[in-house]
């Protein structure tokens, strides 16, 4: 016997294991929480950022810390919508499964954002435009897809 043949069905097995990860499964409570979760963060970089813009700390050198969050955090945000992650535990309106391509548009809306004031913030650029621009990013998709 040699250990040859071993990683054959050892490769089956995380093959199916795998599989079974990927398969589709509708959107649990999980999925809002995180979601609420994750916007709760994009809002706390937006704060902080605010308060140094502000000038209600002296943490200049932190800008490019909260922007790069946000810019990431921009970047994950499409995955954030599963179908069936709506419902009357959460405030996002069923707007946003039943106009795909607008919401669509306001999640690039908000990448580019994010991507400008990574940028600015980088490169010594104007932090403050950059970060309303943002801010009008955020306004634009509540508007109309998150409950009042
Ligand atoms: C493409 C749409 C979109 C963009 C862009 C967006 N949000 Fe949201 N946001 C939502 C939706 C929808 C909800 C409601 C989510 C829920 O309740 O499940 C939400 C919820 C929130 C919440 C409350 C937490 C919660 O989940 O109820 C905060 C805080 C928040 N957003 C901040 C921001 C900030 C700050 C920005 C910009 C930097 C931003 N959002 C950009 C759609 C967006």
């Amino acid at each position: 016997m040699t250990f040859t043949n071993r990683p054959a069905p050892l490769r089956a097995l995380v093959g199916a294991v795998a599989l079974v990860a990927a398969l589709p499964f509708a959107a649990s409570q999980g999925d809002k929480d995180y979601r609420h979760h994750t916007m709760e963060a994009i809002g706390g970089h937006m704060q902080a950022l605010m308060d140094i813009l502000r000038g209600k700390v002296d943490h200049s050198e932190h800008l490019s810390v909260h922007a790069a969050a946000l810019a990431s955090l921009a970047e994950i945000t499409p995955t954030l919508f599963p179908p069936g992650s709506g419902g009357d535990d959460t405030e996002a309106l069923p707007a946003i499964w039943d106009n795909p391509d607008d919401f669509a548009e306001r999640l690039d809306l908000f990448r580019k954002a994010g991507a400008g004031l990574r940028a600015a913030a980088e490169t010594g650029g104007d932090v403050m435009a950059a970060t309303r621009e943002v801010g009008q990013a955020c306004k634009g998709c509540h508007d109309n897809y998150r409950k009042k």
